[in-house]
């Protein structure tokens, strides 16, 4: 086998500035606006040391996709590189025909990485290298790949009920133990330092902890003051925290500084933040996601990405750096704005619906409701939503899947669908309930 000689023996993203990350931050802030002035603070200042990366990481990364990234960055950077390196076809084909698109480097483009970070200095006033920043299929890329690189098969991982329910599959499929905390409206369906210290005391000690927030199925969100708790909690018990931002930007609180969201990585340099331009961009089938990772995870986290997928799509790169625009968070806000006007007709026909609990919907797309009285001529949600939907064409989801025990009693609906099909869906349910 060819060795390559040299720099590459360093994955390009190892090779981080070497300055503090408040010094990088610093001269940053010299630069930038003065409102982007919140760092997250490092490692340092944890109580407990972190845990390693899985043993499971300690794979050689896939040189060639190195290669591959170094050969974009130089050619980004102005030079005239020939590049022998990967086994791609470079022929343009005839107009009309397919469009190929070469691989790019294994934890994305540059400038897509860049404009990540970007994004974290707009919307969160934190500063963010680059180099933490991991593009990926959609944030269930980025969720193998996490999981894969932060735990061992045998690992305990918390986790909320209800909840999205990959989570736990991906966390089983790949022999991690999983520790559902039930949770309900006194804790606004969300994690507390309390109930993590009982999962403790019941299962033992946990190697990390997955919050959302705002949460599918419930829609609730965590306050700063909650999350920084729950950070707080992982870092003194050596737990990996990692938080799906994926509906960030689709909330409803009233206008203030943490509205669209509180990042963990505002609150901790160690936390692992993960999102996704499926939801407040809507682009899910262009599979694209991105993880922010602290900096002794990078190494490991490129290691497993360049062996299991290569490189995230290329074309999908491309397009997402449009997202980054300020006509296109004017768009996206609008879409938004329209959500809030299909959650406010749910609200409003809430009574008429005459169901049970439901959780305060704060934030994503959706209403998720105990059924109440239904279920006196339902057996459980799954009858229910059958019923609705062969008696009046209306698709709603029933809570087993996100909660095991007290799932069978609710239903999501998304109200993603819009104001018009959110009417129409709240008419036919209303008339189907009555006959
Ligand atoms: C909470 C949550 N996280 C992650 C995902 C996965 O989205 P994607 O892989 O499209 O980024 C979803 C999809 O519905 C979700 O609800």
């Amino acid at each position: 086998m060819v060795q390559v000689p040299g720099p590459f023996k360093t994955p390009p993203s190892m090779k981080l500035d070497p300055k503090p990350l408040a010094e990088v931050a610093d001269t940053a802030l010299q630069a930038d606006d003065a409102a982007a002035s919140r760092v997250a603070p490092a490692a340092a200042s944890l109580a407990t040391p972190l845990r390693s990366a899985s043993r499971r990481s300690e794979i050689p990364v896939f040189e060639v996709m190195q290669i591959t990234d170094e050969v974009a960055r130089r050619r980004h950077a102005g030079h005239d590189v020939v590049s022998l390196c990967a086994g791609e076809p470079s022929a343009r084909p005839a107009p009309g025909t397919l469009q190929p698109a070469g691989y790019t480097g294994p934890l994305g483009t540059t400038p897509l990485r860049e404009a990540i970070a970007g994004h974290y200095r707009k919307w969160y006033g934190v500063e963010v290298d680059p180099a933490r920043v991991a593009v990926t299929t959609g944030s269930s890329g980025a969720f193998q790949l996490v999981f894969l690189t932060a735990f061992d098969p045998g690992d305990r991982v918390a986790l909320v009920s209800p909840g999205y329910p990959a989570y736990k599959n991906i966390l089983s499929a790949l022999g991690v133990e999983v520790v559902e905390i039930a949770t309900g409206p006194d804790t606004r369906y969300q994690p507390t330092p309390e109930l993590l210290e009982a999962a403790v005391r019941e299962r033992g000690d946990l190697a990390g902890v997955i919050v959302a927030s705002p949460a599918n199925p419930t829609g609730t969100m965590l306050g700063r003051s909650e999350l920084h708790a729950l950070v707080n909690w992982c870092a003194g018990h050596g737990a990996r925290f990692i938080s799906d931002e994926i509906y960030h930007g689709i909330s409803y609180a009233p206008d203030g500084p943490d509205r669209r969201g509180v990042s963990a990585v505002e609150l901790n340099g160690d936390a692992i933040v993960i999102n996704s331009f499926s939801k407040y961009w809507g682009m899910t089938g262009w599979r694209l996601g991105w993880a922010l990772l602290p900096e002794d995870l990078i190494a490991p986290f490129e290691a497993l990405a360049s062996n299991f997928a290569l490189s995230p799509p290329a074309p999908a790169q491309e397009l997402a750096m449009r997202a980054f625009s300020d006509e296109t968070y004017a768009e996206r806000d609008r879409v938004v704005e329209g959500f809030a006007k299909a959650r406010a007709l749910i609200l409003d026909a809430a009574p008429s619906l005459n169901w049970g609990t439901a959780a305060p919907s704060d934030g994503a797309f959706y209403y998720y409701s105990e059924l109440g009285q239904q279920l006196e001529r339902y057996a459980d949600s799954s009858s229910y939503a059958r019923a609705l939907l062969e008696g009046a064409n209306v698709a709603v989801v029933p809570g087993g899947d996100f909660d095991p025990v007290a799932g069978h009693r609710a239903v999501r609906l998304s109200y993603a669908a819009g104001e018009p099909a959110v009417a129409e869906a709240l008419d036919r349910i209303i008339r189907f309930q009555r006959d």
